[in-house]
């Protein structure tokens, strides 16, 4: 079956042809919505990860996705892993292993996967021009997230990590994001990076730094499971009155290996992030818990949640829960016109 990403092919080639897609379905039109204190046509959008470039996010945007994420850029040109970057999975919902599979459900809203891209980026000259062509390319209603993060290097300061965090989200800010997106969260990277959520003195660091950096532009900060709620009311405490909301969560780590036990993704990321089906009740889960510590102290963060929706049902689980917004970050690919199916129902 065709998809819009090519799990065969490179990342590169994915980005270059951009997204393989049919023809656009009738979009059916919709109240304004508001989120972050801005007019949408619909709380529905797309996660970082599906849209590398402007290409991909012009393409989604015809099909009525409304909120596109720009995937996570650096201040520094990154090469992505080798291929395999995607993989479908056989999955239980426990914490053991996954196994990679070639076959998937027939009913695409049960498919799960797994990725390790390691976070690629353009070099910047690229991505601060690119990002002002996605928003051209925007209707009314539709508003451009752009995801940033570091590049530490081993020895640097929470102050060198935090400046460059800052750099990244002014030049998204700059080249026009309606939304800078803060990734504390990677499954699939081994640096400070990839763990940002779970240090408080780093997270209060960066988020003041970035925050300087972009004035008035709205702000979400993307963040993985908390082990506990402790943890995540002192993230929450910390992080209210500097940034406009949390966006959660990021694909949840587990081992990702084939049948004979070798790990997929390779040696050194044996461990990946899991995608779709299998991880939405725990996200739904997380997104109740983070809007009922949000309530208890009164603070005033959005949530945009994430993890797993591939269904209008999904979809549904999140308002529920208490979203403001809800994310896709795999289901697009295969399902292309949930949005608008999603849309039909609101
Ligand atoms: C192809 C792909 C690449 C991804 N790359 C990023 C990334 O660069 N930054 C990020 O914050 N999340 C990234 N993610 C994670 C998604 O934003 C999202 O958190 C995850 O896919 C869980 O949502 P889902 O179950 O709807 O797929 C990526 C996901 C996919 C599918």
């Amino acid at each position: 079956m065709d998809f819009s990403y090519n799990i065969s092919a490179s990342y590169q080639d994915n980005f270059d042809r951009g997204p393989q897609l049919g023809a656009v379905p009738e979009l059916p039109s919709t109240d304004s919505f508001e989120f972050l204190g801005q007019q949408v046509s619909s709380p529905l959008g797309i996660a970082a990860g599906l849209l590398p470039n402007a290409k991909w996010i012009s393409g989604y945007a015809a099909r009525g996705w409304d909120l596109l994420t720009y995937k996570t850029v650096r201040s520094i040109k990154r090469e992505c892993y080798p291929v395999p970057n995607w993989v479908f999975v056989d999955a239980d919902t426990g914490d053991g292993p996954v196994y990679a599979t070639q076959d998937f459900p027939e009913d695409l809203s049960q498919i799960s996967s797994a990725v390790c891209f390691g976070m690629p980026s353009m070099d910047p000259s690229f991505w601060r021009e690119d990002i002002s062509r996605a928003k051209n390319s925007l209707i009314e209603g539709q508003r451009l997230i752009v995801s940033v993060v570091a590049s530490p290097e081993t020895d640097w300061s929470a102050a060198q990590v935090a400046e460059d965090y800052a750099k990244c989200a002014a030049w998204a800010a700059e080249a026009g994001a309606d939304v800078v997106e803060a990734n504390y969260s990677c499954p699939n990277v081994c640096s400070a990076e990839g763990q940002v959520y779970m240090d408080m003195e780093l997270t209060d660091t960066v988020t003041k730094a970035v925050r300087s950096a972009i004035g008035q532009t709205r702000l979400l900060l993307k963040v993985g499971v908390f082990p506990d709620a402790d943890l995540q009311s002192s993230f929450l405490r910390v992080v209210a009155g500097v940034a406009d909301g949390i966006t959660l969560v990021n694909g949840i780590s587990r081992e990702v290996l084939h049948r004979d036990g070798r790990p997929v993704f390779g040696e050194d990321y044996v461990r990946a992030g899991v995608l779709g089906r299998i991880i939405h009740e725990p996200c739904v889960v997380a997104v109740r818990e983070a809007k009922a510590a949000i309530n208890a102290e009164g603070l005033n963060l959005a949530l945009a949640a994430v993890g797993g929706v591939s269904s209008v049902s999904d979809y549904q689980d999140f308002i529920d829960a208490g979203a403001d917004a809800v994310l896709c970050g795999s289901s697009p690919m295969y399902l292309p016109d949930l949005a608008a199916k999603i849309k039909a129902s609101l």
